[in-house]
């Protein structure tokens, strides 16, 4: 069984509270798919815990603090400048703070494994392209979109977890009791967001896959805490805090 998990954006006490729930389960392998940092207070601490794994795709907010954020609202790229610089911190020393950078460097933009794709955003503009809920109305995006699918595809980039299928219908955890059988149609699941969600449940997400078989995840955090270290730190909006609690 692996455990899927995307959008950590920093938050230390949700990663944590996602992986002691990872613990509770057979779990071989844990896959990241982007936007380890960004947002969140924590950039140093989060990186550390990801390296570890052997799939971590590369996000769009990773790639702003590496290179320059294009497109981002003020407050994110507020949020970008001030990760940029903890990571410039030579914490707990300077190889430390090098390895980060480098493996941030070397970050892939897709994941292969067979019949199953794994990408941030989309299949043809994995950093930066949404596929949100309601373009199941959009069957051009939509059609182009699964034309590039090998059969399933898992990704992140818009922190609302759910199911997509071919027959363009979308389908939110609740509505299918948290459990979904991929069947050899091709199939779209977004396995929403640790550290940040915005489906209006403020507990992390993510997505165990055994074979065939999606399991979406909600685990309770210690939010609060997050909250308040957003709040201590100038450079990170209040907004970016405030959110978390309403999952919006
Ligand atoms: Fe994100």
């Amino acid at each position: 069984m692996k455990a899927l998990i995307s959008d950590i954006h920093s938050n230390l006490e949700a990663l944590q509270a996602v992986l002691a729930d990872i613990a509770r389960h057979s779990v071989e392998a844990i896959y990241c798919l982007g936007d380890v940092i960004g947002y969140g207070p924590n950039p140093r601490e989060c990186l550390d815990q990801i390296m570890r794994y052997p799939v971590v795709l590369l996000g769009n907010h990773d790639q702003a603090v590496l290179f320059d954020p294009m497109n981002f609202n003020p407050v994110a790229e507020r949020a970008t400048m001030w990760t940029r610089a903890q990571l410039d911190r030579p914490i707990p020393n300077r190889a430390a703070a090098d390895a980060r950078w480098e493996f941030l460097a070397e970050r892939p933009l897709k994941h292969r494994e067979g019949d199953f794709l794994f990408v941030h955003g989309s299949p043809r503009n994995p950093l930066n392209e949404y596929i949100f809920p309601e373009d199941i109305y959009s069957e051009p995006k939509m059609r182009s979109i699964f034309a590039q699918v090998p059969r399933y595809m898992f990704q992140g980039h818009t922190h609302i977890p759910g199911i997509f299928t071919e027959a363009l219908e979308f389908y939110s955890p609740d509505e299918i009791d948290w459990e979904y059988q991929l069947d050899g149609r091709k199939t779209l699941c977004n396995v929403g967001s640790v550290g940040q969600p915005r489906d209006a449940d403020w507990r992390a997400a993510y997505v165990l896959l055994d074979g065939t078989t999606i399991r979406f995840r909600r685990v309770e955090y210690d939010v609060e805490t997050t909250i308040r270290k957003i709040r201590e730190i100038d450079e990170l909006d209040d907004f970016l805090a405030d959110r978390l609690r309403s999952g919006r």
